[in-house]
C-alpha cells in the first residue's frame, strides 16, 4: 500500500482505565488510520496543521472552468456549514456554556479553512476571510492528501497547485492534477461524518462507523455514489466537470443531497430543497397488517423498513432530527376515531408519538440534545440500512363498521422546540419547520 496516501500518523494515544493503548486499525486497507474510539476514552489530538491564511484558494477561482459545479456546491450544506444560522445558534450556546471548550472541535468541520489558517478563534468568526466563511469548501476537499484519524475531522491538508481528484487524467492550465483514490472512498467523507466526544468518547454523530459495518459499507457502496449524483437511484450523469475539460460518463454531482429541505427552503434554494425531500422519500417503506379482535380492538403492526438509506434513518445530527409516526383511524363518514403522531396548534408534534430518533444523556442523567453535554446515549431508536422496526397499536374501534387507516412517516430537520428556544435568544424570525413525508401506507378495516 502507499504510505504516501494517509500521511503521518499522528500520536493520537486513547487513554482506558486499564492504561493507554495504540488504537485499532480500522480496516485491512486503512491498516494505519486511528479509528474512532468505542468506548469512554481520552483522546489526545496531535497538534493541528497550521497554514498560513489564503493558503486554501476560494471558490471563486475555481467558477471560471468548473461553474456547474461551484453552482451545485454552493446550495449545499457543505457551503453553509458555518454561515448556517441554525448551526451558528448551537455552536455559540455551546461556547457559552463550556467557555470556549468546544470552540476548536466544531470549527475544523463546519469552517475547516479558517482552523487550519488560524483565523478561528476568535470562536466568533470576525478574524475569518471570505474564503473561511464559505464553510467546506473546494480547496479545503481538493487539498486533501491523507486521512490520519476517521473522526473529529482527521484529514491531512496539503494546499498549493495542486488538485487532487478521482481522475488525475484531466488536463487544466491553471492547476495540476492528481490522482487520489481517497476521494472516491468512504473514509474521505467519514473523518467528518463520525463525531466523538472528545472528553468521554461518546459518538455524537456516528455515520461512518454505521457504514463500515452495515451490507452498505461490506460491499464498498460509498457515501459518494449516492451523495454525488443528482438524484436517488439515478447513477450516471453525463458531461464536462470543467470547461475545455475531457466529456465524461459520470461527473460527480456536487449537491451533497441529503434531509435538508428546511434549511434549503429558507435561504431560497427550492431546487435543491426538491432534492432533499426526493432523497428522504427513497430511504423508507412503511407496511401495515391488521387483526381485530371480538372485542373490537384493532391490532395495528406498522412495519418501517429502510430500503434507500447506506446507514440509519435517520443519521448524522439525530439528537436535532426526528422521524416519527403519524396514524390516524377514520369511520366510514371520514370523523377520527383514533389519532397518533399528529402536529399539533402551536406546531410541535404530540408527544406521545412513536419516535425514531437518538438523545443523549447529561450529567444529571436528563435526556439531551445538545452534544456537548453528551455523556452517554439516552435514548436510542433508529432504523438499520436493510432493517425495519415495528411498532404495534392497539385501538378500540367504537362501533361495528368499516374504517379506514392512514400511516405517515414523518421527519423534520428540527424540533419545533428547539427552534422556539432558538428564535427566544436570538430574536431572529426563523420560519416554522417543515414535516416531509417519507413514506405512507393504508389500509381498509372491518369490525
Ligand atoms: C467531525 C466533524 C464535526 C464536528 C466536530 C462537529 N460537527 Fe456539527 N455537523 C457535522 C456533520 C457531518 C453534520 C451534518 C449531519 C446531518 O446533516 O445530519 C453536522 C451538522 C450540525 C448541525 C445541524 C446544522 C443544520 O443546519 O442542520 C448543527 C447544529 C451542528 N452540527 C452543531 C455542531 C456543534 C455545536 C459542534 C461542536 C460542539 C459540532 N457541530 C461539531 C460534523 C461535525
Ligand atoms: C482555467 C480553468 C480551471 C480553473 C480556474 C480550475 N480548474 Fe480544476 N480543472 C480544469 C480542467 C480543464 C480539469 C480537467 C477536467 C477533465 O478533463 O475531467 C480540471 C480538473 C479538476 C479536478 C479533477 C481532478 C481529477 O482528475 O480527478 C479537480 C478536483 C479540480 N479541477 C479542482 C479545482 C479547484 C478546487 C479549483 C479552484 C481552486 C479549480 N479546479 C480551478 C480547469 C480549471
Ligand atoms: C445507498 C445510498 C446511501 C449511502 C451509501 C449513503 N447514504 Fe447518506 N443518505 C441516503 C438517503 C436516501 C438519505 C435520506 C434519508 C435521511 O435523511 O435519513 C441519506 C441521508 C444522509 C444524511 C442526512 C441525514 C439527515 O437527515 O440529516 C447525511 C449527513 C448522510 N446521508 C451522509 C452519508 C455518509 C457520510 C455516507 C457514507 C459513510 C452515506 N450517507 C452513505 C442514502 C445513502
Ligand atoms: C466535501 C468535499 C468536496 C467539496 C467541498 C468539493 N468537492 Fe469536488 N469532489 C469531491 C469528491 C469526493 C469527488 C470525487 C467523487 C467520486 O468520483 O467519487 C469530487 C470530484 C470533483 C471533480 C471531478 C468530477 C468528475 O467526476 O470528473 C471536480 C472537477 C471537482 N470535484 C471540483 C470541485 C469544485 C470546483 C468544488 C467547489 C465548488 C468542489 N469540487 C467541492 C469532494 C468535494
Ligand atoms: C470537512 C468536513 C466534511 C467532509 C470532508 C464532508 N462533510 Fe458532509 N457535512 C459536513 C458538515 C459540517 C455538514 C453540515 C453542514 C450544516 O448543515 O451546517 C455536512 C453535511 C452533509 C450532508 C447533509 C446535507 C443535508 O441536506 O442535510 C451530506 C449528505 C453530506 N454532508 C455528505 C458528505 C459526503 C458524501 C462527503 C464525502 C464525499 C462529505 N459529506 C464530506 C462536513 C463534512
Amino acid at each position: 500500500m502507499d504510505t504516501r496516501f494517509f500521511g503521518l500518523i499522528s500520536a493520537v494515544i486513547l487513554c482506558l482505565s486499564a492504561g493507554c493503548v495504540a488504537p485499532a486499525p480500522v480496516d485491512t486497507k486503512q491498516d494505519t488510520v486511528a479509528a474512532p474510539p468505542a468506548a469512554a476514552v481520552a483522546v489526545e489530538e496531535s497538534a493541528p496543521q497550521l497554514f498560513e491564511p489564503g493558503a486554501f484558494d476560494s471558490p471563486r477561482s475555481c467558477r471560471g472552468c468548473h461553474s456547474a459545479i461551484v453552482d451545485a456546491w454552493s446550495k449545499s450544506m457543505h457551503a453553509a456549514a458555518w454561515e448556517d444560522k441554525w448551526y451558528q445558534d448551537d455552536y455559540m450556546l455551546g461556547h457559552r456554556e463550556t467557555d470556549g471548550a468546544t470552540d476548536m472541535l466544531c470549527g475544523p468541520c463546519h469552517a475547516p479553512i479558517a482552523a487550519r489558517t488560524g483565523l478561528l478563534p476568535p470562536a466568533d468568526g470576525s478574524a475569518f476571510d471570505d474564503t473561511s466563511r464559505r464553510g467546506i469548501s473546494c480547496d479545503f476537499c481538493h487539498t486533501v492528501k491523507g486521512v490520519e484519524q476517521l473522526y473529529n475531522m482527521g484529514h491531512i491538508s496539503e494546499p498549493g497547485p495542486v488538485k487532487k481528484g478521482p481522475r488525475g487524467d484531466g488536463r487544466s492550465l491553471y492547476h495540476e492534477i492528481e490522482s487520489s483514490e481517497l476521494h472516491t472512498q468512504a473514509e474521505f467523507c467519514g473523518a467528518c461524518h463520525m463525531v466523538v466526544h472528545p472528553a468521554n468518547g461518546v459518538h455524537i454523530i456516528d455515520t461512518y462507523e454505521d457504514w463500515r459495518t452495515n451490507d452498505y459499507g461490506q460491499q464498498g457502496i460509498t457515501c459518494q455514489k449516492c451523495h454525488m449524483t443528482p438524484g436517488p437511484g439515478i447513477s450516471q450523469n453525463p458531461g464536462r466537470s470543467a470547461l475545455m475539460g475531457a466529456r465524461r460518463d459520470n461527473v460527480a454531482f456536487h449537491g451533497f443531497t441529503g434531509g435538508g429541505s428546511y434549511m434549503q427552503d429558507a435561504v431560497g434554494h427550492t431546487e435543491q430543497a426538491q432534492m432533499s425531500r426526493e432523497f428522504l422519500k427513497a430511504a423508507a417503506v412503511v407496511e401495515l397488517s391488521d387483526t381485530v379482535g371480538e372485542d373490537g380492538t384493532l391490532e395495528l403492526t406498522v412495519d418501517v423498513r429502510n430500503v434507500g438509506a447506506g446507514h440509519k434513518i435517520p443519521t448524522g445530527t439525530t439528537y436535532i432530527r426526528k422521524m416519527w409516526l403519524q396514524v390516524e383511524v377514520l369511520d366510514q363518514s371520514n370523523t377520527s376515531v383514533f389519532s397518533s403522531g399528529q402536529i399539533l396548534a402551536n406546531n410541535h408534534v404530540d408527544p406521545d408519538a412513536t419516535f425514531f430518533r437518538l438523545l443523549f444523556l447529561d450529567d444529571k442523567g436528563q435526556l439531551t440534545g445538545k452534544s456537548w453535554r453528551a455523556q452517554g446515549i439516552g435514548y436510542d431508536r433508529r432504523i438499520p440500512a436493510n432493517g425495519k422496526d415495528t411498532e404495534v397499536y392497539r385501538i378500540p374501534l367504537p362501533a361495528k363498521g368499516d374504517y379506514t387507516v392512514n400511516t405517515r412517516l414523518m421527519y423534520r430537520s428540527f424540533s419545533q422546540a428547539t427552534l422556539d428556544a432558538m428564535q427566544q435568544r436570538s430574536d431572529q424570525e426563523v420560519p416554522p419547520v417543515e414535516s416531509v413525508e417519507m413514506a405512507s401506507a393504508q389500509i381498509d378495516v372491518t369490525y
